[in-house]
């Protein structure tokens, strides 16, 4: 089986990236993780991929998001990557960069998408928006990227009660726990053809 070769992006601890790399331990998991790119030096996450033998590098974005975007292309080429996984990268990718990898791009959500996304909408803040507008379930949303943030075309995407009593952290938790489920099985679907990007852009024209 010839496997999809994968570049994860990350910013930060890289519990979905672990997720992945678990996964892909699996000989039938249709992909393999061939680099780790983070635009912060500190992140965890590159310590998890290097504990793999995973190649991990950091580009540093600089005031120019389409100079930026170059260079990370460059590391991608260079690890030939085909696939590319947003796994709490918190930087909004240059319309250029997007366009060069169009529907090969995905992005991981911690809410139920189109609810509680868009610009500025990351990780805790995105769970405290939810508490405080008393919804009762939240969830988790694998989509294509576009360049429109948080808006391209739904993978999949993964149910939780919000429950009496929660806090960002609990509430946190819940849905973290659903994410190392689904978005390995979202890459599955993705790269085996299963879900198509162009399908679900036509659907949603429709
Ligand atoms: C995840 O919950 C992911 O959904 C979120 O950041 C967290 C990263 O955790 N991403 C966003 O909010 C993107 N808008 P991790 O570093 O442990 O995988």
């Amino acid at each position: 089986m010839r496997r999809a070769r994968l570049a994860v992006l990350v910013s930060g601890r890289g519990t979905n990236l672990q997720a992945i790399l678990d996964a892909t331990r699996d000989p039938d998991y249709p992909a393999e993780v061939v680099v780790v790119v983070s635009d912060r030096p500190d992140a965890y996450a590159l310590e998890r991929a290097r504990r793999v033998g995973v190649p991990a590098h950091v580009v540093l974005w600089s005031k120019d998001p389409e100079e930026s975007g170059r260079r990370l292309a460059q590391v991608l080429e260079a690890h030939g990557a085909e696939w590319v996984c947003l796994a709490g990268f918190l930087r909004i990718l240059d319309p250029r960069f997007v366009e060069r990898y169009r529907g090969r791009i995905l992005n991981i959500h911690p809410s139920l998408l189109p609810a509680f996304g868009g610009k500025g909408m990351y990780g805790e803040r995105v769970h405290q928006a939810v508490l405080a507008s008393g919804a009762r379930e939240s969830g988790c949303t694998v989509h294509f990227v576009t360049a429109e943030v948080d808006a391209g075309p739904v993978v999949a995407q993964a149910r939780v009660p919000v429950l009496p009593g929660d806090t960002v952290e609990t509430l946190a938790a819940r849905v973290a726990e659903q994410e190392h489920r689904l978005y390995p099985e979202a890459i599955r679907r993705v790269v085996t053809g299963q879900v198509r990007f162009d399908d679900l852009v036509a659907e949603q024209r429709r």
